[in-house]
């Protein structure tokens, strides 16, 4: 691994977490995916060379669970999930140059040889441990089929992972109160004998990784406090039959976890990768063994698996080790948790079927989300940035400086481009430069819309249809600047939207693939003649998004009518006092008042709720955790009632946090978060202020 700047003369191979075969694609999926894609196509643009894989990940309790349920093999299931998989991702233009899975041949070879080496190398024991058992059932219980309470921090947690608290990976045999999700009932402990990865032996390999990991703050900083609290060796074997058998011992009932070959097939994907295109194009030993720069885009939940376990395993069979990864941040629905049982989602193929084009959903997920920060995802704001940004600034720029171009030149003026404007494409490619050196894919799209909106600010300022007939020269200098702006701007957008950039490129009559194109490329002059250019984009109107709010509320409320009727009526009466609220119902103003300095004295800062649960024995009360940049407080509020606490997590807040500490319940409470009224509506911010930021 090495700190040099991207572009090195060292492959690259970018990755993103493998979807689990089990089910729809969503816009949290695909977010991910996307914002890999922009990442591998920005290094491309740097003149980096780069491979982007993936697969589906087809083991493991979370395939086998919804297999069971359709009552068919786990196998046939997977493999009708990836196909569709396959089929959706190039309709996103997230175009892997190679998708696997992790049930082929390559990926159970690769895992068998990785585990033989850790096995090798000392690295792999064997250990009896208790296991939940359903005695109903009659079998044992791996992960998903066991539920119970996180020993951590007492959220409701699934056997390897508390998904809805800390979101700490568990071990078999640590959640407490097991129930089966098979019957229901309790279930019990039986000792058995498990494979353990010896995760302990690389803490000092750790701490150094971390020390050089690039990618996102969460991703670096999270696994420090992991490692601080001691690392537990890693049990690596379930009892299933759904998976990949643990080498050399193929006629017990052991498989491998499904963490451990999921990662694994990165390597197997980028190995299939130079099998179809030769060595000579991509090597995927010089990456994997060699010199080679691994990124990672993950979800923030498997950030613990990316940064302890697969580091640890990569370094103990002799693999690379990761140079970046980047964990991206929640996605919200109109505010609220996205919730595929509230069918309050979007959906992948939903989101096709009405028509909008790709490249407007990554453009608006990458310049509002990018990489790491939380997006909201609503059908105004998406309207709002395509509108704005790609209609407005983009669109409007491309169109009128080509069509004038065109209409007057019959294509690019015959001058060179003038120094003033050289110079400030020169600095939307160090803006793009420096961007992708970041991480930061929302600088990506900033480098080009910045570069676009100076270009009209630029054709504006200078009129250059006052002067075709009284200086010509000047108005063929304005005009063949702003082709190359245009042309400039359509490089610096390709990794975003890739599908805009290349009709761009077809427009002003460049040959070949504007993906192939580098930051240079942006400053070569473009062909002299071109053909009547077209709008590249059409204005989202309101009707529209009040038809497309409609379908969503409408079918959010359908579902939670299936879950639960009595929400319903709640849900109704709630929304009409919204609406009859009047000014006699509001508390008079205080008369007193108060000085800025006593103002100032309140440390009022923008968080982030990480947690929600309700405090046992109190009917009001929640405990939250809230992230608030600097730390993480914790907070009770009365609230219990008023949200629904499983969608609050990912919700900005605003907390006082320099509230004396109290204790409610047994619980200590380090703060207060603002909310409105009798409905304690939260207090949030609208923007992209950062976590502790402080209100003024
Ligand atoms: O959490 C998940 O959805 C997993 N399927 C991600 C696997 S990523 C990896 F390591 F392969
Ligand atoms: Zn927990």
């Amino acid at each position: 691994m090495s700190t040099d700047e991207f572009p090195t003369d060292r492959p690259a191979v970018v990755t993103c977490g493998l979807p689990y075969a089990n089910g729809d694609l969503h816009i949290g999926h695909l977010r991910g995916y996307i914002g890999a894609d922009a990442f591998d196509r920005a290094l491309r643009t740097l003149g980096q060379q780069s491979a982007y894989v993936c697969g589906s990940d087809m083991h493991g309790t979370p395939v086998a669970v919804n297999a069971e349920k359709e009552g068919v093999e786990p196998e046939e299931f997977a493999l009708r999930w990836h196909e569709q998989y396959e089929e959706t991702f190039p309709r996103f233009n997230v175009e892997f140059d190679n998708y696997g899975h992790t049930h082929d041949e390559a990926n159970t070879e690769t895992t068998t040889e990785i585990v033989r080496t850790l096995d090798e190398e000392g690295y792999i024991y064997e250990k009896e441990i208790q296991v939940a058992y359903d005695p109903e059932a009659d079998q044992y219980l791996p992960d998903r089929y066991v539920e119970g309470t996180c020993p951590y921090c007492g959220a409701k947690a699934r056997g390897d992972e508390c998904d809805e608290g800390c979101q700490r990976h568990l071990e078999p045999g640590e959640v407490e109160d097991p129930r089966s999700s098979i019957t229901g009932n309790p279930a019990e402990y039986r000792e058995r004998a498990h494979k353990f990865f010896r995760v302990s032996a690389f803490e000092e390999f750790l701490t150094d990784f971390l020390d050089d990991l690039e990618g996102t703050s969460n991703a670096r900083n999270q696994p420090r406090q992991w490692i601080e609290e001691g690392l537990q060796d890693w049990c690596i074997t379930r009892d299933m039959d759904w998976g990949i058998d643990y080498p050399g011992e193929a006629d017990d009932d052991l498989v491998l976890y499904v963490w451990v070959d999921a990662p694994i097939e990165y390597i197997s994907s980028t190995k299939q990768y130079t099998d179809r295109v030769g060595d000579e194009t991509y090597d995927w030993e010089q990456v994997w063994k060699g010199e080679g720069d691994i990124v990672h885009v993950i979800g923030r939940d498997i950030i613990q698996h990316h940064t302890i376990f697969w580091p640890a395993m990569l370094e103990g069979a002799g693999y690379n080790t990761p140079r970046a990864v980047a964990a991206t941040g929640f996605i919200t629905i109109n505010g609220k948790g996205l919730s595929t049982s509230r069918n309050r989602a979007i959906w992948a193929t939903e989101y096709l079927e009405e028509g909008f084009h790709p490249d407007l959903l990554r453009y608006y997920l990458m310049t509002t989300g990018g990489l790491q920060q939380d997006v909201d995802f609503s059908w105004d704001a998406f309207q709002e940035t395509v509108n704005g940004d790609l209609v407005g600034v983009v669109g409007n720029f491309w169109y009128r400086s080509l069509l004038f171009a065109y209409r007057n030149y019959e294509g690019t003026p015959e001058v060179d481009v003038s120094s003033d404007v050289e110079s400030r494409i020169n600095g939307a490619l160090e803006q793009f430069r420096e961007a992708v050196n970041d991480y930061s894919l929302r600088g990506v799209g900033a480098a080009a819309t910045d570069l676009a909106r100076f270009g009209n600010e630029y054709i504006q300022r200078n009129e250059p249809w006052k002067l075709t007939d009284d200086d010509p020269e000047e108005a063929a200098q304005v005009i063949r600047d702003c082709v190359q702006i245009a042309k400039a701007v359509g490089v610096l957008l390709d990794p975003i939207a890739p599908d805009k950039a290349q009709a761009l490129w077809d427009q002003i009559g460049e040959d070949g693939d504007v993906a192939d194109a580098t930051l240079e490329d942006a400053l070569e002059s473009p062909p002299r003649s071109f053909d009547e250019p077209g709008e590249l984009f059409a204005k989202i109107e309101d009707d529209r998004v009040a038809e497309l709010n409609e379908k969503l509320e409408q079918r959010v409320a359908e579902a939670a009518d299936d879950e639960d009727d009595e929400t319903e009526s709640d849900d109704t009466d709630a929304d009409e006092r919204e609406d009859v609220t009047a000014t006699d119902d509001l508390e008079p103003l205080l008369e007193d008042r108060i000085s800025f300095e006593q103002f100032q004295e309140l440390d009022i800062r923008v968080g982030r709720i990480e947690e929600a649960e309700g405090i046992e024995g109190a009917d009001d009360l929640a405990r939250l955790e809230v992230d608030i940049g600097l730390e993480s407080r914790q907070v009770v509020a009365g609230i219990k009632q008023l949200h629904d606490l499983e969608e609050l997590p990912g919700t900005k807040v605003i907390l006082l946090a320099n509230m004396e500490p109290a204790e409610l319940f047994g619980v200590e409470s380090n703060g207060m978060i603002l909310a409105a009224g009798e409905e304690a509506d939260l207090l949030t911010t609208h923007d992209d202020a950062d976590l502790g930021e402080k209100i003024k």
